[in-house]
């Protein structure tokens, strides 16, 4: 009997159903299903034989959907549904046991949620792994200078593996938050039933322990409502895209011809179909385009749960598709960032010529006139005359004469030209987490330590 005179719309059911995407979810699907029965039977709601039948036929759709051969059919609205007609069909009406005690609420929110957590630790992995990549490339590249740059206009000299080494920081952060999604993924939703608890006296506990979640949602309205973790994954994804989406903007700025700061490796870049002399950046142009997609998920999903009541509801079937893309798009950034790194080739002569404008001094030029005893804003506007007058007699800060020097200020003379030496710039950067030589030597142990934690 069904409750229903009539069958499903076409229309509805390709509206309604989510087997298409969510049957990715097969792998923890399964897992949450032998944990059901063994728990059933360990405190005899179904028989041992019963579970024995039960695992053995999950076995079975195992195989079938680990080698592709598993049919799903168009009247499987979802993966649950999918699952459990094909166990039915193999071990007859005993299949319909395994849904005692349970809803596909609740177990949709544990699949999901092992999913998350799965998930956000190989997300993790990766981004360890370039972060990995990029101290190795700060320890290659310790004392090489290049511009630092604000508003993209030369500012302060840095070196390279200062510079790199911001990523790591950045990359470390997105690990915590990847680590805390995880966290919010690791209570036991299953058992919640629909809503309310099931009718069963059932060992949550077991389950957990099982399934290795590291407890149980407390409250079952709230376990089958809650898609937080959902939204703290998709955060860090977003905070973490956003980041590749800078490196990849460097990389897009840093191998124009312009900076020819560096060389991609031809693996990671592709050719015009017009323009036979171009080579590009395609990779890391993607970097950037594809960060605003995983943000988005993260807004998507928050649209999905805005102002809705509990419990379920199926609108938050509409969870899965933000979230399969956000973290599989942001996988591939990982991949892609990580093999373009490898095969980058830095240009130490271009960096270091253009870290070697000495327009680039005009800080530590002014710092100098503070050791001189002139409040900082006086010096400010000294060393800005300086600027103005060298930049339209098309001259460097080094090459104005004495008597140019003198006519801003009293506090100049010759002996300040020694701050135009390159190396003096950066080694004067000397405060705590500066690019002084010494300080990167420092951060560099921190690093490593970040790593072998
Ligand atoms: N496919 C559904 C989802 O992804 C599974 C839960 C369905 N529950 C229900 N009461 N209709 O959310």
């Amino acid at each position: 009997m069904s409750r229903f005179a009539e069958p499903q719309a076409a229309a509805f059911q390709a509206l309604n159903s989510s087997v298409a995407f969510d049957q990715r979810l097969w792998p923890q699907d399964l897992a949450g299903s032998r944990a059901h029965a063994t728990m059933l039977a360990a405190r005899g709601i179904i028989t041992d034989d019963e579970r024995d039948s039960l695992l053995h036929g999950l076995a079975t759709v195992e195989e079938e959907l680990r080698e592709k051969r598993f049919a799903f059919l168009p009247d499987d609205e979802d993966v649950h549904m999918a699952i459990e007609r094909r166990l039915t069909a193999l071990i007859g009406s005993v299949g319909g046991k395994l849904h005692t005690a349970r809803s596909r609420n609740d177990q949709v929110a544990t699949d999901v949620a092992l999913f998350c957590k799965e998930t956000a630790t190989r997300l993790c992995a990766q981004v360890t792994e370039l972060m990995g990549t990029l101290v190795a490339l700060a320890e290659a590249h310790l004392d090489a200078p290049l511009p630092g740059y604000t508003h993209l206009q030369r500012a302060q000299p840095i070196y390279l593996s200062h510079h790199l080494l911001a990523y790591v920081w950045m990359l470390d952060r997105d690990r915590q938050r990847l680590a805390f999604a995880t966290q919010q993924a690791d209570r036991l939703p299953l058992g919640a039933g629909a809503l309310a608890g099931v009718n069963f006296d059932t060992d949550r506990r077991m389950v957990a322990a099982d399934l290795g979640f590291a407890g149980v949602m407390p409250n079952s309205v709230d376990a089958v409502s809650n898609r937080d973790f959902v939204l703290d994954l998709l955060h860090a994804c977003a905070t973490c895209a956003t980041h590749l989406s800078r490196l990849g903007s460097e990389l897009v700025i840093w191998s124009s011809q312009e900076f020819g700061f560096v060389t991609l490796a031809d693996r990671w870049t592709s050719g015009s179909s017009i323009m036979p002399q171009k080579k590009n950046p395609d990779a890391a142009e993607l970097l950037r385009g594809k960060a605003p997609r995983v943000v988005a998920h993260a807004a998507a999903l928050h649209g999905v749960l805005h102002a809705l009541p509990l419990t379920y509801n199926k609108d938050m079937q509409e969870d899965k598709e933000h979230l399969f893309d956000a973290v599989d798009t942001l996988a591939l950034c990982l991949a892609a960032a990580q093999g373009m790194l490898d095969g980058a080739r830095f240009d130490r002569e271009r960096m270091a010529a253009a870290a070697s404008d000495d327009l680039i001094a005009a800080t530590d030029l002014a710092d100098l006139l503070v050791t001189r005893g002139v409040p900082f804003r006086e010096c400010h506007g000294i060393v800005a005359g300086l600027v103005r007058t060298a930049v339209e007699s098309g001259r460097g800060l080094g090459e104005l004469s004495d008597a140019e020097l003198r006519a801003q200020s009293e506090h100049l003379d010759a002996s300040v030209r020694t701050v135009f030496e390159q190396s003096s710039w950066l080694e004067s950067k000397r405060s705590e987490g500066g690019t002084a030589l010494p300080r990167v030597r420092e951060q560099l142990v921190l690093a490593q330590a970040l790593l072998d934690a």
